[in-house]
């Protein structure tokens, strides 16, 4: 059985691909530093899988700990998803964020070639496209500055990742995700964020009554309603993504040492529309009010994934009101819980 590390493996997209590499019949071990995690996710992914992962409590930063992991942990491959992520606090706090995302980084791949580990799955962003011209946006669209720092983050990242590969001959896969949603169909793993930074967290906190009414950043957009368009992918799929990117590079069938993949859905959704999405999935009234444009959005982003689908044999399988539904059962399971600080 091949032994899968998923660093950040307790956070929102790292447990749901927990999950998805057990099912598909992968050793899983975790590691997690809990900066934006908690340990009983531990148990939701038991409850799903009907075993715990092993779980390591280590941040990535510490050099020394890191290599204690590997001397003590043979794996066969890796997927990186430990990074800070949220974009506002990236524009206040920005070497907060190249220290820990790129240092952490830096760690795990000076790791791989220390203990002979061959094969890297990135967790990386359509951030790195920035305003694209093109639209769809395809994996040779021309990268434009990220929006801020943690998109900065996700583009070096590439780069170092790009350098490391050739440097050393193993091979890796960067996945470009848009916009995750959606939880798994328990409800059990869903995107939390008890102070949001996205609209899901924001609608679900707005539909049990944690939030009054939902903030629509923007209604003067040259789109088909006026609100700004996204990529909303399914977290269920966005997980198996990464489970069929680790099959390829183990099975040695990538075309180049680093290989780069939009993960979306393909389709272009204004916000009005998902609003609406979820409102016909669930039954539910959201109230609204439109407020100025949020700094650093961008009008519009969605994905040409048919490269994914091609080579990775992947597909965008689950419908936006699916996700609506499944994002919905996490907000009830958490219950009307209020944030820490709101
Ligand atoms: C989506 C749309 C907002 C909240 C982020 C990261 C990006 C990537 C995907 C990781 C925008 C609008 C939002 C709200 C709103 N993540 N909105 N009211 O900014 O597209 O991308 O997630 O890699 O790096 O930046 O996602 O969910 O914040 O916003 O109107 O309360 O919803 O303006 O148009 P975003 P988002």
């Amino acid at each position: 059985m091949k032994k899968i590390l998923v660093t950040g493996g307790l956070g929102y997209i790292g447990s749901n691909t927990a999950v998805a590499l057990h099912k598909a019949g992968f050793e899983v071990i975790i590691i997690d530093d809990l900066s934006n995690a908690s340990e009983d996710v531990l148990g939701k992914i038991a409850r799903i899988t009907g075993t715990e992962p092993r779980y390591h409590l280590i941040d990535l930063k510490d050099a020394e700990k890191v290599d204690r992991f590997f001397a003590s942990e043979k794996v066969d491959g890796i997927i990186h998803f430990a990074a800070y992520k949220a974009v506002g606090e990236s524009v206040q706090k920005p070497l907060k964020y190249y220290r820990n995302n790129l240092l952490a980084l830096i760690n795990v791949l000076d790791a791989m070639e220390r203990y002979e580990i061959d094969h890297f799955i990135f967790s990386s962003s359509c951030t790195v496209y920035g305003q694209s011209d093109e639209m769809p946006i395809k994996e040779s669209t021309p990268l434009k500055k990220p929006e801020s720092p943690y998109g900065n983050t996700k583009k070096i990242g590439e780069d170092i990742i790009e350098d490391f590969i050739k440097a050393t001959g193993k091979s890796a896969v960067s996945l470009r995700y848009f916009n995750p949603v959606g939880s798994d169909p328990q409800g059990l793993l869903g995107d939390l964020q008890h102070i949001p930074n996205n609209l899901l967290p924001y609608m679900v906190q707005t539909a049990i009554g944690i939030r009054e009414t939902l903030g629509i950043f923007g209604d003067d957009y040259e789109t088909r309603d006026g609100t700004a368009i996204r990529d909303y992918i399914d977290i269920n799929d966005l997980a198996l993504a990464h489970v069929m990117a680790m099959q390829r590079l183990l099975d040695k069938k990538n075309i180049q040492p680093v290989e780069y993949f939009n993960i979306g859905s393909g389709t272009g959704s204004t916000v009005l529309e998902v609003v609406k999405a979820f409102e016909k999935a669930n039954n539910i009234k959201i109230p609204y009010e439109i407020k100025p444009r949020r700094a650093g959005d961008i009008m519009e982003a969605y994905a040409d994934c048919s490269l994914a689908q091609k080579e990775l044999g992947w597909n965008p399988e689950t419908g936006l009101e699916t996700s609506m539904k499944t994002a919905w059962e996490f907000q009830k399971q958490l219950g009307v819980v209020k944030s820490k600080s709101s």
